[in-house]
């Protein structure tokens, strides 16, 4: 059996104004009924697997423990981050949350999952993780590969070796590259961009993370906290985990270990990163347009509107992203949608 690991701590900035730091991505319900966090924790179900370990900020544990409430799930296996310290610490907290609660000489799998990413193909999401699940069994660390469609630089690169069953060696892995790196490796057709979806055994990260950052691995150990039946969610020591360096697995580990392996996964995945990409998953009108809420539009097309509390009309506009909500309205440039975050920066500096 596997352990799930979800990943819930991130800020999603580009998704502002509607993404907030007291409500980031992983918590709306951007595309449809559920949650991107419940969505997460959905496509499980034909895993298998235990109750999943979710990772988050303390401020959302409330938010984070009704989302999962409501799907029927136990709320004790919540891990509350007194601040984030990205994913090589929070993944290092549920790898040895995990190991604490295995049965003793166990050493469990852990499928880890960002908590905001879109997957249409649940079938075949499913049958990567199974096609995976060997390679982590014999101490490999496994990432999912998605087949590049454009130079995107927030991704990380993993350029494929040669194909051991299933799965083929990471001749290289690249966190983030430049644009001109970025659009070699996709005319290269040799590289996948990294899911930021992994499958190893606890101990085998844990391993590596001494390895590579043993500082990391050290502020981890003691700041790590103990499931309690009786409470619901499991505490981090604050001191401790404030003292703790602040890194991705990505560059922590999966750059550099000398044991990762990558499966292919063509499941519609989409890490749901700007608006953009938002109106690149959704179903468009005849005129490319996708409008959520209260909008009219006249001789406008391939827009993207999301109309919280107002109605909001377009005439004669193409290409932009409009969000409204009850206290920001946002006008932007698909094309510029990256840099909304420096929105985001403008405000946390004027306080
Ligand atoms: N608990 C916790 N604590 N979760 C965190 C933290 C933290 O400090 N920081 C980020 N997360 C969560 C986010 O909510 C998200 O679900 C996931 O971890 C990944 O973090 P991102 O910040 O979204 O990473 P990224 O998108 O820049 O890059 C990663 O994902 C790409 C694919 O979407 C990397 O793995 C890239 O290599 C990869 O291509
Ligand atoms: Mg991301």
């Amino acid at each position: 059996c596997l352990i799930p690991v979800i990943m819930a701590g991130g800020s999603g900035s580009r998704l502002w104004p509607l993404s907030r730091e007291l409500y980031p991505k992983q918590f709306l319900q951007l595309d449809g009924e559920a949650t991107m966090l419940q969505a997460t924790v959905n496509r499980l179900q034909q895993l298998a697997c235990a109750a999943p370990l979710v990772i988050c900020n303390e401020d959302h544990r409330f938010l984070v423990a009704e989302q999962l409430r409501h799907l029927g799930k136990l709320a004790h296996n919540i891990i509350l981050e007194p601040a984030g310290r990205n994913t090589a610490p929070a993944i290092a907290l549920a790898a040895m949350t995990a190991l604490q609660t295995a049965a003793a000489g166990e050493d469990p799998l852990l499928l880890v999952l960002a908590a905001d990413h879109v997957i249409r193909d649940e079938a075949a999401f499913t049958a990567s993780v199974q096609a995976a699940m060997p390679h982590a069994e014999a101490g490999k660390l496994v990432t999912f590969g998605i087949v590049p469609t454009q130079p995107e630089t927030g991704y990380g690169y993993i350029r494929r070796g040669a194909e051991q069953q299933g799965a083929f060696a990471v001749a290289q892995f690249v966190e983030k590259p430049d644009a001109v790196t970025a659009e070699r490796y996709l005319a290269s057709g040799e590289y996948y961009w990294n899911s930021g979806m992994f499958l190893f055994r606890a101990s085998r990260f844990l391993a590596e993370l001494q390895a590579f950052r043993p500082d990391i691995h050290a502020a981890c150990s003691l700041a790590v906290g103990t499931i309690n039946p009786d409470l619901d969610f499991v505490r981090v020591d604050k001191t401790a985990f404030l003292a703790c360096p602040s890194d991705s697995i990505d560059y922590a580990v999966m750059e550099k270990t000398a044991d990762a392996v990558v499966v292919p996964m063509d499941a519609g995945w989409s890490d749901v990163g700007s608006w953009s990409s938002l109106w690149e998953i959704s179903t468009k009108d005849d005129a490319g347009n996708v409008f959520r809420g209260d909008v009219l539009q006249h001789a406008s097309q391939n827009n993207y509107v999301f109309a919280e509390s107002s109605l909001v009309s377009l005439v004669g506009v193409d290409n932009l992203v409009v969000v409204q909500t009850k206290d920001a309205v946002l006008v932007v440039d698909q094309r510029k949608v990256q840099d909304v975050k420096k929105i985001v920066e403008g405000l946390k500096a004027a306080g």
